[in-house]
């Protein structure tokens, strides 16, 4: 008989099988997350959720989807889009001829996409390249696409849906032109290097999870892959309690400018 494995145990075959370090993520919410959905899917050890994932190409794919929790919305904290929009984006657009923006941990592409229209209503979306990056291919495919449920859009103003979204039986279908103006890439953060030199960087509701070392290693990668002048963008739940470390400025609760 087989003995039953850890969690730690669990962990270590994880990544050795699948390349992914869940060890960066907090313990206890994930071990809480995988033990919820091993009951869910009747598996009462961790080599039992293993060998499932090993052997079943839709139920690995279900997993890691699980696992990397994606909610997201359109225009998610209104504040900050109000900032980027009224501010942020202005002084970029002030300093930079052209703007390298990447949305790390973009999920769906809701973020990324709400960006793209920020851009084209300053008539400036031809000066930005938006790459938009994420471990979940699920979600990617999803983002791709560009087809939403409509409560995905309870904070984008009427006047914006019907600008650049059109009706379909699926959805709410983002127009080609937006579709085109982000660069939907797979990417694992801790081990892909940063795609580009960046002006703005948006990696929000993303570190949360991660642990306290792995937030740090993040951050300076960010830092030092962003522009003097540009900006990083968190979520409106993490905090950065030493930003000076990065050579970072805090200018809003979750916007820091590189000095
Ligand atoms: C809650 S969503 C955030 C979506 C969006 N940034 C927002 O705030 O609306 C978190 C995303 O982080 C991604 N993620 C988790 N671990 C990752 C990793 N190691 N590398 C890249 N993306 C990761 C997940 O797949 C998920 O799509």
């Amino acid at each position: 008989m087989v003995e039953g494995w850890d969690y730690e145990e669990f962990k270590r075959r994880f990544y050795q099988k699948m390349g992914l370090e869940l060890d960066r993520y907090k313990d206890k919410q994930m071990e809480r997350r995988i033990r919820q959905l091993m009951q869910r899917e009747g598996k009462a050890t961790f080599n039992e959720l293993m060998q499932y994932i090993l052997e079943d190409e839709k139920f690995k794919e279900k997993f890691m989807n699980y696992l990397t929790i994606n909610t997201s919305e359109f225009f998610r904290d209104g504040k900050v889009f109000a900032s980027l929009q009224g501010e942020i984006l202005p002084r970029l657009l002030h300093s930079f001829q052209s703007l390298f923006i990447w949305s790390a941990g973009c999920s769906i592409g809701a973020e990324s996409y709400s960006i793209a229209i920020l851009l084209d209503q300053l008539r400036a979306l031809h000066r930005a390249r938006i790459v938009a990056t994420d471990i979940d291919e699920k979600a990617l495919s999803i983002a791709r696409k560009g087809v939403y449920q409509e409560k995905l859009l309870d904070n984008t103003g009427p006047h914006l849906i019907n600008k650049y979204f059109t009706k379909n039986k699926e959805g709410l279908a983002i127009s080609e032109k937006l579709r085109k103006a982000v660069d939907f890439r797979s990417h694992n953060l801790f081990v892909d290097p940063v795609p580009g030199r960046c002006h703005l960087i948006l990696c929000r509701n993303v570190f949360i999870y991660f642990k306290a070392d792995t937030q740090a290693f993040l951050l300076e990668k960010f830092s030092s892959n962003l522009e003097q002048g540009g900006f990083l963008v968190i979520g409106s739940a993490e905090y950065i309690s030493n930003p000076g470390r990065y050579r970072l400025k805090k200018l809003y609760p979750t916007i820091y400018e590189k000095l």
